[in-house]
């Protein structure tokens, strides 16, 4: 598609496989990151790059003055611990960069914006799947962070400026299949990356967060979804942005709710070793169970994950390693 898109934090994790995602289909991209947690390998051929931060509104208004058709938003601080601990730190990064970006959009009319939010707006289900029906009352500050950015893209629409799509994300994993992406998180805090670092010895084990929730195997319940299936969403949500010009929230995620012991066990399988790993306390405020209701997203972006297979996942992560 012959339209140009800001990407910003398109050297992340999932940022980067959303560029992959827009450059295959046809999008001049450029990409503004940071590199505080992104990485420069992860900025592909044909893509072009601009160092910054979304805290300088300055750069900010002169790179959107070239002009753009869509602006991606996917630079946030994103760990949950630590937002209860570094409020202020969130605050900056995620609410005021936030709104510098609305702020500089509505500055060169550009209009369209897909975001990233995620799951955490929820707080505890209330019930599963979990549909954008379901009340928004999130328990920690970086789930808050999300709807309060959601919460000015609201009024940012209301009064005329722009139009967004808020992408929901539930637990997201994997890498493309084709090894293109490298960059790995530093420091990583979610499940899957720590998974893999045991596996490849970079660390010496792990711990499973807790065995006697409400669950079959008395883990923990999440929708994993693979991050190739959410980048697809984002290139989706812009086509229905210039296309319908309406703004909606969308949980992304599979409808297929997979326990911390059956991971560990598909990895097993995959890398064919054990894992050391033990039981451990309950981190607190983890839900027993998180899944997503997808209706939403096949509904308004026609979309539908490819991936509904953990061990197929798990693989495009392994590969990577071997
Ligand atoms: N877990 C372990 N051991 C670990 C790490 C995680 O047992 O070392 C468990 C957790 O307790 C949880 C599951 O693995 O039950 C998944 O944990 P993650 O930290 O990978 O992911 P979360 O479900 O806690 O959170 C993720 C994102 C959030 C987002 C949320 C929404 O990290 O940003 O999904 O669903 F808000």
């Amino acid at each position: 598609m012959n339209k140009k898109i800001l990407v910003i934090g398109g050297a992340g994790y999932i940022g980067s496989h959303v560029q992959k995602q827009l450059l295959d289909e046809g999008f001049e991209v450029v990409v503004f990151d940071d590199l505080s947690s992104g990485d420069i390998v992860n900025v592909l051929d044909g893509a072009t790059f601009i160092k910054g931060n979304i805290l300088d509104e300055a750069l900010l208004n002169d790179v959107m003055k070239q002009g753009f058709d869509g602006v991606v938003h996917l630079a946030a601080k994103k760990a949950v611990g630590e937002s209860m601990i570094h409020p202020e730190v969130y605050a900056k990064n995620n609410i005021i960069g936030a709104i510098n970006i609305l702020n500089a959009m509505a500055n060169n009319n550009i209009k369209y914006i897909v975001f990233s939010s995620s799951a955490a707006v929820y707080g505890m289900p209330l019930y599963t799947p979990i549909d954008e029906k379901h009340p928004i009352r999130p328990i920690n500050y970086y789930g808050y962070t999300k709807r309060a950015i959601e919460e000015n893209m609201e009024w940012f629409d209301k009064l005329g400026k722009i139009k967004y799509i808020s992408l929901r994300y539930f637990n997201a994993v994997g890498y493309h299949k084709d090894g293109c992406i490298r960059g790995k998180e530093r420091n990583p805090q979610n499940l899957m990356p720590i998974i893999m670092e045991a596996a490849t010895e970079k660390r010496e084990g792990f711990s499973i967060f807790g065995n006697d929730y409400d669950t079959e195997d008395g883990t923990c319940v999440r929708d994993y979804i693979h991050v190739s299936d959410l980048a697809k969403a984002h290139s989706l949500a812009l086509k229905n942005l210039f296309q319908n010009n309406n703004s909606y929230a969308i949980n992304l995620g599979t409808g297929v709710g997979t326990s911390v012991k059956e991971i560990v066990d598909a990895t097993e399988k995959v890398i064919g070793k054990k894992l050391n790993y033990s039981y451990a306390e309950r981190r607190p405020g983890d839900p027993a169970k998180l899944t997503a209701d997808a209706t939403k997203a096949k509904e308004i972006l026609g979309w539908k994950p490819e991936y509904t297979d953990v061990s197929e996942i798990i693989s495009t992560v392994w590969n990577l390693e071997i």
